[in-house]
């Protein structure tokens, strides 16, 4: 079977991927041979903006945008997503002009236009948006900053990340708040069996449900809305870890009735490393005392504090201000796409990734093909193959990375599929993983994979 690499055919839209600094040639030795050194500069916004057809040709345009490099197929931006050049080089402006006149080091009016931005960008307002560095940074502010007692409890279910979790845990520790774990299908089968498994699982002392908007393990889409009605009808609030949505959906957090949201930049929106918001909706923000902030009206009687809104939940110090900065960039790139399209494009890439899946004989999908489900995130499994040589196997046979997934026990493999991915490369996955179930023998121990 050919296993060749594919030529990019960003060489012949103004360029070849190139960024070779800082990669592990240890493991893409074989695919980093012969590529130029020197980037090729991002396209201007404008010329990104549809003017057609949404076709091929358009999505090429999009993926000479990335610096990946020629060879690889890279499916796991739900860990991390490689930035465009637009953002790459608007990072490398920022810390220059910081390093040419460093007079105006915070950039308090810069971030709060980004703030603004990004407001519009996930449907709150500006006084709703707190910029910051994770995802977990912004599930710790809203957990944490909660006035808990002993006995108080919060719902949240198995296939929670540890960014969400640790915050319980800590208030657990710390409080002697009860956490109650539940279990939802995979793949689930209504929204109705969703939410009534929480509504059981709920007491008269429940305070929160914690939930993931897309669960990182099979990438179940939950009905958040669904939820912050059943929480709010018993008094509770709702957290909702939303660290791969943005970027990947369309968003609008008002419209869901949630009272906070915590996203990661890193991911889907690919803005790059320290980057990430949390929404407080406003109504809840006296609840919510700030954990390291300077802008706290408890703690410093300030009276204009209340106005600071959700600015109140940032750091007061020094930050990385080129990454928060260019969170604007990473927005704008997706805006010059359209949320919507960009929605379309990862939802179009998926189903086709889940339909070929379907067809693998050995091929067991943890995701469901229900869209209202699913949307950038699949899980799957290969016979009982052990999930680290499936990873092993599908990047040996044709270069494509996804990634194992440990929590559920599941022994699934996770590949995410974004406007930077090709119809093209779902088939080399799709080659890949026919390839590993036709030969599963040979992948079931771990040494006879490593051959
Ligand atoms: C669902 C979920 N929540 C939280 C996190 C933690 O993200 P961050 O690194 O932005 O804190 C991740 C990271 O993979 C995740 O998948």
């Amino acid at each position: 079977m050919a296993r060749s690499f594919q030529v990019s055919r960003r060489r012949f839209l103004g360029g070849s991927a190139a960024a070779l600094g800082g990669l592990s040639t240890g493991l893409l030795g074989d695919v980093l041979q012969a590529q130029p050194k020197a980037p090729p500069r991002a396209m201007a916004l404008a010329a990104l903006k549809p003017s057609g057809a949404l076709d091929e040709a358009y999505w090429w345009k999009v993926r000479g945008q990335f610096n990946v490099v020629d060879g690889l197929t890279f499916m796991n931006n739900g860990t991390y997503g490689p930035t465009p050049r637009v953002v790459l080089e608007a990072l490398g402006k920022y810390e220059r002009e910081l390093a040419e006149d460093p007079t105006d080091n915070y950039r308090n009016d810069g971030r709060d236009e980004v703030r603004r931005k990004m407001a519009a960008f996930v449907g709150a307002t500006a006084d709703e948006i707190a910029l910051t560095r994770s995802t977990s940074e912004g599930m710790n502010i809203f957990i944490r900053g909660l006035d808990w007692k002993a006995g108080d409890e919060v719902v949240y279910c198995t296939h929670e990340h540890g960014g969400g979790i640790q915050p319980l845990q800590q208030i657990e520790a710390r409080y002697g708040v009860k956490l109650v774990k539940i279990e939802v299908p995979s793949p689930p089968e209504s929204v109705e069996q969703i939410v009534k498994i929480y509504e059981r699982a709920m007491t008269a002392k429940t305070r929160l449900i914690m939930v993931s908007h897309m669960t990182y393990v099979t990438g179940l889409l939950t009905p958040i809305k669904e939820l912050a009605a059943l929480a709010h009808s018993k008094g509770a609030l709702i957290s909702v870890d939303g660290a791969h949505p943005l970027g990947m959906l369309d968003l609008n957090l008002a419209a869901t009735g949630i009272d906070h949201y915590a996203a990661a930049g890193q991911k889907w929106l690919l803005a790059g490393t320290g980057t990430g918001v949390c929404y407080v909706k406003r109504d809840v923000q006296d609840k919510i005392w700030p954990l390291m902030g300077y802008a706290d009206l408890k703690t410093t009687n300030d009276p204009k504090a209340a106005s600071y809104g959700a600015r109140r939940y940032e750091l007061g110090g020094q930050r990385n201000v080129p990454s928060f900065m260019a969170m604007a960039e990473a927005m704008e790139f997706h805006d010059a796409i359209g949320r919507n399209n960009v929605e379309a494009r990862v939802r179009q890439l998926s189903t086709k990734l889940r339909a070929g899946l379907k067809g693998i004989p050995g091929v067991k999908m943890w995701t469901s093909e229900d869209p209202q489900f699913a949307a950038g995130l699949t899980l799957f499994s290969v016979h009982t193959i052990p999930m680290e040589n499936v990873v092993k196997g599908i990047y040996d046979f044709n270069h494509v990375w996804i990634r194992t997934m440990a929590t559920g026990n599941l022994n699934g493999v996770r590949a995410a599929t974004h406007v930077y991915n090709t119809p093209d490369e779902v088939d080399r996955l799709l080659e890949a993983v026919t390839h590993v179930a036709k030969n599963a023998s040979r992948y079931m121990s771990t040494t006879q994979a490593a051959r």
